[in-house]
């Protein structure tokens, strides 16, 4: 046999023969994985994982077994006299010797380059969007979704969730293998919770791509809605938000950028680990110094209680904690599709229908979907025979449509919707920005954190479908679209839209 010639003898041993399959075998299937990925077009998930982690720690496993084959079948030798204990002596002039010395390298050479390549091939696939966002399917879904409807959908998971630094990069490695234990084993929260506690800070991701000193003036928001009442009955609304930001050359400028970030510093200690009740702030002037406290009269604190409290300065994450895991409200998105006429607003009913049949509790997609379909149908074809007639094809599109919806804003398999994830931009739906601009929140000498209705936005314009256009640049007083008396003005907007 060639191979005797070539390898020492300690090498014949039952284990290191085995060593050696599994490693020639994991050795063999890396290289053809690895040519398919290069001329393969339709990439699979889990082949990442198969052909960078899985094979390469096969082959690395199996040439150990080898050399402990060889030492154990060394000691055996050396207890029973068999062989002497000089190590092998290799003579380049030789060249028998010479010519095993170079196949051994040869091969030895490419176990190595084929590992670290395999390694360098592994970092880069547990960095991708693709290994984040697929390799848990179930788990991972709801966020990868959300992500890919998203304004961030080509921002890299990573340049969030990680950033760049070795630091990061080993916690979140670290972190990351405990996650793939607690998937294998099926240990993992539904849905997974949130807030993030060990997110990195926003200075370092984020504000590698967006910072306060650029932020610009205003936007302006066109609202359409359609009421839960027979008709639809449409009515339009025009916000100017004031996002604001400081630069350097035009001066301090105002607005919710500026306020929050580069003139003063916010801390704040919330009551409850989902940061959505918050009984204490401090506002501190950066160039001064000066500090303010306000203190809700709703829900105070004893100093006890906070003394016992973590307190949190605010960042982007506390206003922007969805910047891409979206899961929107049916109210909205049904809003919206029936502005583009994708779901019919002539059907009647239409809105509270879309938006019941999205919120239902079902126990899973396939449900879901199946419900939504024949429960549309079966409401005009019973109620309103005489429309579902002529109406079938708009009743068709609607039904897709609303599944749409429910395909990118429900995941009954982790029991994600928009219920679990408070979106903190704005106050409709979620408690947001009147967790402390509620209008309850005082300090010691009773200056309120202010809930004026133009603090942060002006209100431009409103119209009801029959009504006159109220509209003025300086702008004008919200009237809500249903008639609740004043209670607007004093309850949050959510204790309404977004009951417990
Ligand atoms: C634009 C930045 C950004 C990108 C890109 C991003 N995330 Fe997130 N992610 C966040 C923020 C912010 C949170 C919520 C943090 C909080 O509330 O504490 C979050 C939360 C999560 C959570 C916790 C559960 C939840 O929904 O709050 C998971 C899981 C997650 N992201 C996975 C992913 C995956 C997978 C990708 C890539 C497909 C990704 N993220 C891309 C910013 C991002
Ligand atoms: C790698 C760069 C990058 C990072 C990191 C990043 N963003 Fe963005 N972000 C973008 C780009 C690009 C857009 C513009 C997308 C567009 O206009 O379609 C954007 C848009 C936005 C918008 C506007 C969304 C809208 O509805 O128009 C917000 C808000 C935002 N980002 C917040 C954040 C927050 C908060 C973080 C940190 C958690 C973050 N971004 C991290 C690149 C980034
Ligand atoms: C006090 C809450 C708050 C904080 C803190 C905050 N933002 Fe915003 N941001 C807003 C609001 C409100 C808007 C307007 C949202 C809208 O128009 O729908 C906005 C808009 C934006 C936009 C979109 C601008 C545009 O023109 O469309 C970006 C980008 C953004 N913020 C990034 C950030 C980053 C990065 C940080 C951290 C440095 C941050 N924000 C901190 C409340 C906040
Ligand atoms: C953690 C508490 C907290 C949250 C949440 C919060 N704010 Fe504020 N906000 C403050 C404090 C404190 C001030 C400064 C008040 C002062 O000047 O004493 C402030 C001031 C402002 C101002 C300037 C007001 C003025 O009188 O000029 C604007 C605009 C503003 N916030 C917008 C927002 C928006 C929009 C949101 C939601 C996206 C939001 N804030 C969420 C605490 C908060
Ligand atoms: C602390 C800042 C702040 C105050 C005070 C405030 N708003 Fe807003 N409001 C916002 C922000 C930010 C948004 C945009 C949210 C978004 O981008 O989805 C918003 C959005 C809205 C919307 C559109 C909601 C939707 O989702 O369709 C209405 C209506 C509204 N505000 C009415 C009011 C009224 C009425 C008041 C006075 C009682 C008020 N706001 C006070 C910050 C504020
Ligand atoms: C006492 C309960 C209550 C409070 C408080 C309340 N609303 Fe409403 N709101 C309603 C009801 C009821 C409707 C009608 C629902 C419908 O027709 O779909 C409504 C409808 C709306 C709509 C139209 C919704 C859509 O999907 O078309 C908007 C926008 C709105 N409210 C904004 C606000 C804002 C902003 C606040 C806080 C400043 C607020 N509401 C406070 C009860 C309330």
């Amino acid at each position: 046999m060639v191979l005797k010639k070539i390898f020492p003898a300690a090498f014949f041993n039952t284990v290191s023969l085995i060593g050696a399959s599994i490693a020639t075998i994991s050795f063999g299937l890396v290289i053809f994985l690895f040519v398919l990925e290069i001329f393969g077009t339709n990439q699979k998930p889990y082949m990442g994982i198969l052909a960078f982690v899985i094979l390469p720690a096969l082959l690395v496993f199996g040439v150990a077994v080898i050399i402990l084959g060889m030492i154990l079948e060394r000691r055996r030798r050396l207890k029973t006299g068999d062989v002497s204990t000089h190590l092998p002596s290799v003579d380049f002039n030789n060249p028998k010797h010479r010519k095993n010395f170079f196949f051994i390298a040869f091969v030895g050479a490419s176990f190595l380059f084929s590992i670290g390549f395999a390694s360098f091939q592994a970092y880069e696939y547990t960095e991708s969007d693709e290994f984040c966002g697929t390799t848990c399917h179930t788990v991972m879904e709801p966020e990868y979704t959300a992500y890919q409807f998203s304004p961030h959908a080509k921002v890299g998971c990573v340049q969030c969730h990680i950033g760049s630094g070795a630091n990061y990069f080993v916690k979140s490695k670290l972190s990351g293998s405990y996650q793939l234990y607690s998937v294998a084993f099926n240990k993992y929260p539904r849905p997974v919770p949130t807030p993030i506690h060990n997110l990195r800070p926003a200075q370092e991701t984020c504000e590698q791509c967006h910072w306060p000193k650029h932020f610009f003036s205003e936007k302006l928001h066109k609202n359409n809605y359609f009421l839960s009442d027979k008709n639809n009955t449409r009515w339009d609304l025009t916000l100017l938000v004031k996002i604001g930001g400081g630069n350097i050359e035009a001066g301090p400028t105002s607005g919710i950028h500026w306020h929050m970030n580069i003139g003063h510093q916010i801390t704040y200690a919330p009551s409850d680990s989902s940061r959505q009740t918050i009984p204490w702030v401090k506002v501190k002037d950066v160039a001064t110094g000066a500090e303010r406290v306000y203190t809700s009269t709703d829900a105070p604190l004893t100093d006890e209680q906070l003394a016992a409290t973590e307190t949190r300065r605010m960042d982007c994450i506390d206003c922007h904690n969805r910047p891409t895991h979206i899961y929107r409200p049916p109210g909205r998105t049904v809003n919206t599709a029936m502005n583009l006429g994708w779901i019919d607003p002539d059907l009647p009913d239409a809105k509270t229908l879309s938006v019941n049949l999205l919120d239902f509790p079902y126990s899973s997609r396939e449900k879901a979907l199946d419900s939504i379909k024949t429960q549309f149908e079966e409401y005009y074809r019973l109620r309103y025979p005489d429309i579902f007639p002529l109406k079938k094809e708009s009743i068709q599109k609607s039904v897709s449509e609303i599944q749409k919806i429910y395909n990118r804003n429900y995941f009954p398999d982790m029991k994600v919707s928009w219920k679990k994830f408070p979106d903190n931009i704005g106050h409709m739906y979620y408690p947001g920005c009147f967790r402390c601009h509620d209008g309850k929140h005082q300090t010691q000498d009773g200056k309120i954190l202010s809930r004026d209705c133009n603090v942060c936005h002006t209100i431009l314009s409103q119209q009801f479908e029959k009504d006159e256009l109220r509209i003025s640049i300086a702008g004008i007083e919200y009237q809500h679209p249903v008639d609740i008396g004043d209670s607007w003005k004093e309850m949050n907007c959510s204790d309404c839209h977004n009951p417990k």
